[in-house]
């Protein structure tokens, strides 16, 4: 069996338009334009590169972007007075602190400061508290991405085997949360986790979230499951791969997220769709 694509390029692109259709009319209706802050600080090349991508995509859907880009050495109350300011501007609907913040900021101080109102990253304890309830709050652009991307294969997810592999904040929590909403039966593994191949091959839907370079092999995957990649690994030999050996994994599963033109594309889209929805909320 080789599986069928999940294309997150082409996805993302027609959210980006309805988004940028909505947005037109939004303007026309309310003469308010929604508007996203973006602050980075240091010079990580790859913050960098994402950073640059979401700017694109605001700009191109006729978001309004307020650039913070900052030092390295930035202190963190120097950070926090440009968030307090930011919270404070009305014309301000959505604020992102790119992550990884430098090692000398307390990444949780930063985050817990944006105003739950603004936090289009879904990362304030307000909004994951949100989630957890099920209420409407905003929702991590990634996991958010990944759970439009499994409904756009026309797969139902109630009642399937879900298997998360990783344990961060930003993907793997909430994404395990997400697919519970959705009725899933999740298992939400992690580096300590027992028999991972065992667990992965139980798998209905696979997202793998862990960092580590083609780490999902074709044995640990079930005939026909539904694969998403969130990994972004350089090797040596500069190519962009994901946490799964795509090569092996095609052969097995019925549906596969690609990298790059997988998961990434639609973080971007769903930040967009987050800021509208911030916006939206500010003119209630
Ligand atoms: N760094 C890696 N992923 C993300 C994300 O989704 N949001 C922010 N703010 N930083 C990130």
């Amino acid at each position: 069996m080789s599986a069928r694509c999940i294309d997150g390029k082409q996805l993302a692109k027609d959210i980006r338009e309805g988004v940028g259709a909505d947005v037109k009319a939004f303007v026309a209706g309310t003469g308010v334009r929604p508007g996203l802050a973006v602050v980075l600080v240091g010079d990580d090349p790859a913050s960098a590169v994402y950073v640059r991508n979401k700017k694109k995509a605001c700009d191109a859907a006729g978001l309004f972007v307020v650039d913070h880009p900052l030092p390295a050495a930035t202190p963190q109350a120097a950070l926090l007075d440009v968030i307090q300011r930011l919270n404070a501007d009305d014309a301000v609907h959505g604020i992102l602190v790119q992550l990884p913040l430098p090692a000398h900021i307390d990444s949780q101080v930063i985050l817990h400061a944006v105003s739950p109102d603004k936090d289009v990253d879904g990362f304030h304890p307000f909004n994951v508290g949100r989630l957890v309830e099920g209420a409407a709050g905003f929702v991590p652009c990634t996991p958010k991405g990944v759970i439009r991307m499994i409904e756009s294969t026309g797969e139902t997810i109630q009642g399937k085997q879900a298997v998360v592999v990783g344990r961060s904040n930003i993907v793997g929590k909430p994404a395990a949360m997400l697919l519970l909403h959705h009725h899933a039966t999740v298992t939400l593994c992690h580096s300590r986790t027992r028999d991972l191949p065992a667990v992965c091959r139980g798998a209905d839907i696979l997202v793998a979230a862990i960092g580590k370079p083609q780490f999902i092999t074709g044995d640990m995957v079930k005939d026909g499951a539904i694969v998403l990649d969130v990994g972004i690994n350089r090797l040596d030999d500069g190519r962009l791969v994901g946490d799964v050996h795509f090569e092996q994994v095609r052969e097995r599963a019925g549906w596969i997220s690609p990298v790059p033109g997988g998961v990434g594309p639609m973080t971007i889209a769903m930040l967009l769709v987050n800021t509208l929805e911030g916006a939206r909320r500010a003119v209630a």
